[in-house]
């Protein structure tokens, strides 16, 4: 099956990133939100990193041009998905939300449409089974930020299909990512592995152990990270950290509990860059 049109649903920071590579990639691309002021942060992003690449010379205007011409944003779930062969959905983390967009997407695309979620941690078998297609239905997990971050996991749930599977890593492909295939667990294996840590680095921190730069510090000087946990939280969304370790405390006990500090920065709002603040203060910057 060819890919031509992908619709993606969800403007904030991951949904504007798949919407920006697909479109780079060749695809027309319809990024769908349920507010204008989502899509309109959504676009001011994208507009932000093709305009760095074509400042630094490495994208022509006319490429940068090209790309903007082959994406259309909107409000309208029915010109977003009516004719799209592959639906991205990228919308908040909450089951009875998703399942509502599903029952609604089923009576808009076409039948040979694929769903593809980009849940952090959510069960895709679960998530598939609120649709018709669950053969059709797979898990595509980009990471943070999505036009630089290589990494493409790609999740296969109970029941997806070969076929659906290999369309997902050519996709994978065609955006210029690498591919990695893991079956469906909690927090797939990325996550799995990359949110325990960063959820210790908030018990370090909450016991007093270190400061949050000296934290960060070691772990970028000490253990060779791009960032450091903190910071790197901070880049992920404090909101989502939790998500996840609440998902993983759910499935497998008490060695995934969540740090107290955790919670308490989730309920004071600090969600990290996209509220402003975080571990760290970006209000000012
Ligand atoms: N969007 C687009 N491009 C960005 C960007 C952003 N938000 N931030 C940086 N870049 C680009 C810059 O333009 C620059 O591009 P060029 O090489 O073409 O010039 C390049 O990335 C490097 O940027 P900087 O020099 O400004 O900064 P840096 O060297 O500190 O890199 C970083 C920034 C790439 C974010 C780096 O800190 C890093 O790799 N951090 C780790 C990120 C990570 O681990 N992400 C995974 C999070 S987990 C996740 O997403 C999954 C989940 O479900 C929780």
């Amino acid at each position: 099956m060819e890919i031509k049109k992908v619709c993606v649903l969800g403007a904030g920071l991951m949904g504007s990133g798949i919407a920006q590579v697909c479109a780079q990639a060749g695809y027309q691309v319809a990024m769908r939100d349920i507010e204008q002021r989502f899509i309109d942060g959504g676009m001011n992003m994208i507009k932000k990193n093709l305009g760095r690449s074509v400042e630094k010379g490495k994208m022509p205007q006319d490429e940068m041009d090209a790309i903007l011409g082959r994406l259309n944003p909107t409000l309208d779930m029915k010109e977003a998905a009516a004719d799209a062969d592959l639906v991205v959905e990228v919308i908040i983390e909450v089951m009875d939300i998703k399942k509502k967009v599903y029952a609604e997407l089923e009576e808009i695309v076409p039948d040979h449409c694929l769903f593809f979620t980009n849940t952090s941690g959510l069960s895709i078998t679960e998530l598939a089974s609120i649709t018709k297609r669950p053969e059709k239905f797979i898990g595509a997990h980009f990471f943070n930020p999505v036009p630089v971050m290589r990494l493409l996991e790609i999740i296969k749930g109970y029941e997806t299909s070969e076929e659906t599977l290999e369309i997902a890593k050519e996709w994978g492909k065609k955006l210029g990512k690498e591919v990695i295939v893991v079956n469906e667990a909690p927090a797939f294996a990325v996550n799995r592995i990359l949110c325990p840590m960063l959820n210790e680095a908030f018990y370090v921190l909450g016991e007093g152990v270190a400061s949050a730069e000296d934290i960060d510090k070691g772990m970028v000087l000490g253990c060779n990270h791009p960032i450091g946990p903190l910071a790197l939280s901070d880049l992920v969304g404090l909101d989502i950290l939790l998500h996840v370790m609440e998902g993983l405390h759910e499935e497998f006990g008490d060695k995934y509990q969540p740090a107290p500090l955790l919670r308490k920065l989730v309920r004071a709002e600090r969600y990290g860059r996209k509220s402003g603040k975080g571990v760290y203060d970006y209000s000012k910057k």
